[in-house]
């Protein structure tokens, strides 16, 4: 047990360290050598498609230098590498041999195919991410239709520095005209070159992270249609009002019947859900199952808010992908004790006996597909030699964050939970012989009920969804998390509102078999955004080629996945907490 522990803290200590690190300061004396590193070059389109700056024949030194990286990089596809750019700090280059090479047969293709997939490439100097194109393709004319290809040879790198401190730096290829690589034969000689200018500026360093966003390579299309968000703010807000007046109304109705005529229940129609009060406390089949999903959903609400809280804080290094990432897979595992606490007492409640079982399923509900869909994709991107592929050592990381933290922390959670699990308290007794159930209009089936369920919250977030795929899928990045707290925030009253409308319908056919519906009518609003997921990758992005989508499907998947996990949880405890308070202000037998 000591043991573990002792891992557990280090691991945490190191993570915490890893993800802080890379936002320290770097001060440099005239003259002080700036190094750049290479990283990646991919398709412009396929933002999760990168390869090694060195798979291309571009001065590639003899001996390579790998810089080491945070686990946030890492997981972000940087592979960076010293390059033989010799940049001090604050002195001009004119213009300077970088290197001279004799492109082979292979390497020229390699070239030219990669200039025909608009190949972009990344440096990064003083962890600012600088990005260039690496060819030009020119098409045009009709008849002789030409299809020409050029290589940029030449980099002027912009550097801009407030006292002691690196503010911003891009690059441009333009200053010197680039060499076609049309019809040549190989052995091809080709000369690269570069010139370096340094500009001063009076922004300051703690404003970088602004300058590097506003100047991105990248078009900004994600302009904030604030329009559009109040919009589906109001509707949301109408339509949560609409279900509170219906229901409010509605059980004044059914409340003040039962006081007028206690033994005359003729309208069955209205009054089904009071009937049923023997029934609807009847623990649902699969209890460590239910229980496992409600552990795991509330698991993803607390790392989801934490996530929303950390980035409203500014707590993330912007013009980089890589700290979200490495803070989300911290707070998973952080927080799988509250997945281990929320399904044993659950379980317990409800009577369970395997609760061995039941904390094991919690703790693999959700690790064991994201290890199928991880595995997959991430040979598919090794078979590509794609720098999305993770090396080993952090396989063995994560492996180990799971087994040291993860897993431990959701059986000692299970094992709290157990004990101190109330019991569940029912208002109505519920009668050994169950009740049989009336069949239903087709518009109270299940299937029904998880179109509407997950439509409506759907619907709510439709609007937002886009900024959320390019976020996630794109280049851009979206910065004003306090919108996205206010979306969260909304979707998970949507959800519950509409849960407590729908299980108040099922009630009132007599049908008690609410428990698993709750899960599923707003869980469905996972398959919504899978669908809304094939339209983005059709319609609205340029990505292609099997690595791309293998990942984009895979990894939406997992996401739509959380999604069902996570509204389920709302909707059940929503649901819950409403019927207690139906059938305890009923006070029947
Ligand atoms: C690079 O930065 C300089 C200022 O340092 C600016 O004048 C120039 O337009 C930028 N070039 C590109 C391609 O963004």
């Amino acid at each position: 047990m000591n043991a573990s522990n002792m891992a557990n803290l280090c691991s945490v200590v190191v993570a915490f360290a890893v993800l802080f690190v890379s936002t320290l300061a770097t001060k440099y004396k005239p003259g002080d050598k700036v190094i750049v590193y290479v990283n990646k070059v991919g398709p412009y389109f396929n933002p999760h498609e990168t390869y090694h700056y060195y798979q291309l024949p571009l001065c590639v030194p003899d001996q390579i230098e790998h810089k080491s990286l945070t686990l946030g990089e890492i997981l972000d596809g940087d592979r960076m590498a010293v390059s033989k750019y010799e940049i001090a700090f604050k002195s001009d280059v004119a213009t300077k041999e970088l290197c001279q090479t004799q492109l082979k047969e292979a390497e020229l293709h390699k070239l030219q195919d990669a200039i025909e997939d608009l190949y972009y490439f990344e440096f990064v100097i003083d962890d600012i991410p600088v990005r260039g194109f690496i060819g030009h393709l020119e098409e045009g004319g009709f008849l002789p239709h030409n299809h020409k290809i050029y290589l940029w040879t030449h980099l002027h790198f912009n550097v801009e520095y407030n006292g002691n401190q690196i503010i911003y730096a891009n690059v441009s290829t333009k200053n010197k005209s680039p060499v076609s690589l049309e019809g040549v034969s190989a052995p091809f000689k080709v000369t690269f070159t570069y010139s370096v200018k340094w500009t001063e500026t009076t922004t300051k360093y703690s404003d970088r992270g602004k300058r590097v966003r506003d100047s991105s390579f990248f078009p900004k299309t994600l302009e904030i249609h604030w329009l559009s968000i109040i919009n589906s703010m109001v509707l949301v807000f109408l339509l949560i009002g609409f279900v509170i007046i219906i229901m409010t109304r509605v059980l004044k109705n059914d409340f003040a019947k039962n006081s007028e005529d206690d033994e005359d229940l003729m309208d069955e129609e209205e009054n089904g859900w009071k009937i049923i009060h023997t029934d609807v406390f009847r623990f649902p089949p699969y209890k460590a199952f239910f229980c496992a999903i409600l552990g795991v959903g509330s698991q993803f609400l607390a790392t989801a808010t934490g996530i929303l809280l950390m980035a409203m804080l500014g707590m993330f290094n912007v013009h980089r992908h890589g700290s979200i990432n490495t803070a989300s897979i911290l707070l998973y595992a952080l927080t799988s004790c509250i997945a281990g606490y929320v399904a044993s007492g659950m379980y317990r409640k409800m009577q369970g006996s395997y609760w061995v079982w039941c904390i094991n399923l919690a703790s693999a509900l959700f690790a064991a597909p994201f290890f199928v869909v991880w595995s997959f994709v991430n040979s598919v991107a090794w078979a590509y030699g794609s720098t999305q592929a993770l090396p080993w050592e952090t396989v063995i990381l994560l492996g180990c964050l799971w087994a040291f933290l993860g897993y431990p922390l959701t059986v000692i959670g299970g094992i709290f939970g157990k004990n101190w699990a109330s019991n569940f308290d029912a208002p109505c007794r519920t009668k050994n012989i169950a009740r049989e159930i009336p069949s239903v209009p087709w518009y109270r089936t299940t299937l029904a009920h998880c179109i509407v369920g997950g439509f409506l919250p759907f619907s709510a977030i439709s609007v937002e969804l886009y900024y959320i795929f390019a976020t996630l899928w794109g280049r851009e990045q979206y910065t004003l998390y306090g919108i996205l707290f206010v979306v969260y925030a909304i979707l998970l009253s949507v959800t519950a509102s509409i849960s407590v409308a729908l299980t108040y319908f099922q009630l009132s056919v007599e049908d008690y078999r609410w428990w698993w519906r709750s899960i599923f009518s707003a869980g469905s609003t996972g398959i919504f955004v899978f669908l809304y997921s094939l339209f983005y990758y059709f319609k609205r992005s340029s990505m292609s080629g099997m690595l791309q989508t293998v990942e984009f499907f895979g990894y939406t998947l997992l996401t739509c996945y959380v999604f069902f996990l996570m509204l389920g949880t709302v909707a059940f405890f929503a649901s819950l907490k409403f019927i207690r308070y139906i059938y305890v202000n009923i006070k029947m037998d």
